[in-house]
């Protein structure tokens, strides 16, 4: 039986990024990941087969599409007849994925983490190890000081709505192979409004079912307002406040009764995504028999060290719960491999970014206004439109804008939210900032490249004081 300092349980973005970094560090690593997609192992989890890749190469393609059809004219340029071939680009879609996985695959045997397909199950304890069971074509047994549990998340379905034939999660919305005429989503969170944006881009028509009374209430209430706005132009039909009362498939459409403002309504789709949020994945990894301590959510218990309550078994990623994002599980990653080595590697949780790839964009990081007044803290912010700036009109793309938050007493920024063009990659300055405990002042003083969709970053930060200079 092969010994391990570290056996890693799931290759997602938490289990795959730890193997690395532990075997960066000298330890002994192997890695059991399950996956399979085309009958083949492919490591890199949910976030690389089903999840973040697949879906960011269709919002891709898609807002090509809807850019040729209906922005570029704007710029001069006449394109009649565009077409989808979406063979084509579900092709590409897949050979991005196929990259990725296969870049895994590369980088553990560089670093030479062994790595085992199949399912990683924890069996007992033997002189202080673990023994790890791994049930895959061939079944075997390895030895590890240590275990890292990684194995992320499912989505959670509806009882009146289980997945199957036309109802679909993540994976089935990413492989449909004709474009819905009617798709109904059900869900307003990230999955339902960028994968509801994917198809409406593509031709559908789109509903999306909300039972919140309201949009993305985790967000800055302006950001939200401005993004649902944006949305509601571009043809999503959103509804809140929703209660589903029945779903049926009949093989060829899917029928749906639901209640809106005291009224029963039916509607009919050809397609139904459910997207009401994801759930710990602990199936087949032997957590009762070993008596590994999951909340009542079904999350693995962690301490402020991904410790479990067993000895030497660490978790990490979707599975213990928290923002369930692939750059949180491998900051994870991480840090438990950094512990493992001796090392006090740790997560700041206060500034994790958020981004929704819809158009426009979404991105936060840090506290929104009320979570700080909640906390007792005084605070002063600036905002700034980018139909102020200079780059956005020539991009055409004038949606949005940028709030910084500061804290009133010390001027340090403790919030950055933005709508917009881009912002998935203009939150990065904001998390450095706030990382280092600057303050508005100083990314005020910072000096920005002209002419870019940074400047209103800064200008938002300048506002902070009442400084901006361009409104
Ligand atoms: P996972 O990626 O779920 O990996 C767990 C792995 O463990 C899987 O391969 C699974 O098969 C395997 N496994 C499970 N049990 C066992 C077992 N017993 N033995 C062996 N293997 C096992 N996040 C972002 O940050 N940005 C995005 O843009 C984004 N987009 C998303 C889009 C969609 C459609 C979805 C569904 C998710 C998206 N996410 C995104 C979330 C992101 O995918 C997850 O947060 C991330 O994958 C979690 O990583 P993980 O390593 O914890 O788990
Ligand atoms: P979500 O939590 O983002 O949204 C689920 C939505 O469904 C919520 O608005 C909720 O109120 C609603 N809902 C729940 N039950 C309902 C019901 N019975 N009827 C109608 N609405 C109902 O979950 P989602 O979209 O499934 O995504 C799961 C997770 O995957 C996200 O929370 C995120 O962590 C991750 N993800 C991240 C992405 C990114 O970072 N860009 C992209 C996609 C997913």
């Amino acid at each position: 039986m092969d010994t391990y300092d570290v056996v890693i349980i799931g290759g997602g973005p938490g289990g795959y990024v730890a193997a690395i970094r532990a075997a960066q560090l000298g330890l002994s690593v192997a890695c059991i990941d399950a996956f399979t997609r085309d009958g083949k192992p492919s490591l890199g989890g949910t976030c690389l087969n089903i999840g973040c890749i697949p879906s960011k190469a269709l919002l891709d393609s898609s807002e090509k599409f809807e850019m040729i059809n209906h922005e570029a004219a704007e710029h001069g340029i006449l394109v009649e007849g565009a077409k989808i071939d979406l063979g084509r680009m579900l092709g590409r879609k897949a050979s991005v994925v196929d990259k990725l996985t296969g870049g895994v695959a590369y980088l553990f045997k560089k670093n030479k983490v062994r790595s085992y397909h199949g399912l990683g199950k924890l069996l007992r304890q033997d002189e202080g190890q673990w023994v790890v069971g791994v049930e895959g074509s061939e079944s075997s047994e390895l030895r590890a000081k240590n275990v890292i549990v990684a194995t992320g998340s499912s989505p959670r379905a509806l009882a009146l709505a289980p997945f199957g034939g036309n109802i679909v999660e993540n994976s089935g919305a990413l492989e449909f192979s004709a474009v819905p005429q009617k798709l109904g989503v059900i869900g307003a969170g990230v999955i339902g409004v960028e994968l509801g944006s994917v198809w409406r881009r593509l031709g559908a028509s789109v509903t999306v079912l909300e039972a919140l009374p309201g949009f993305l209430m985790s967000a800055d209430p302006a950001v939200a307002k401005e993004a649902l706005k944006q949305f509601q132009k571009q043809g999503l039909d959103f509804h809140f406040s929703v209660g589903i009362t029945a779903v049926q498939d009949d093989g060829h459409k899917v029928h749906v009764s639901y209640q809106e403002g005291g009224q029963t309504v039916s509607a009919e789709y050809d397609k139904l995504i459910v997207s009401v949020g994801r759930l710990p994945h602990t199936a087949g990894l032997g957590a009762e028999a070993v008596g590994l301590d999951l909340d009542e959510r079904g999350f693995v218990k962690i301490d402020s060290h991904y410790h479990t309550n067993l000895p030497n078994v660490y978790a990490i990623g979707d599975v213990v719960g928290g923002a369930m994002l692939a750059h949180k599980a491998e900051d994870e990653g991480v840090a438990v491999a950094e512990i493992l080595a001796g090392q006090s590697g740790h997560v700041n949780y206060d500034v994790i970014p958020w981004v929704i790839y819809t158009s426009p964009e979404i991105a936060w990081a840090g506290l929104t206004e009320a979570a700080a007044k909640e906390k007792g803290l005084t605070v002063r912010s600036g905002q700034f439109p980018f139909s102020a700036n200079g780059r956005a009109l020539g991009h055409n793309d004038t949606r949005g804008f940028v709030k910084v938050i500061a804290d009133a007493a010390t001027d340090r920024v403790i919030g950055v939210h933005m709508v917009g063009p881009n912002v998935s990659e203009l939150i990065a300055e904001a998390v450095v900032l706030m990382e280092f405990g600057g303050s508005a002042e100083d990314l005020g003083r910072i000096v920005h490249a002209h002419p870019t969709l940074s400047e209103a970053v800064k200008e938002a930060a300048m506002g902070v004081s009442k400084m901006a200079i361009h409104m």
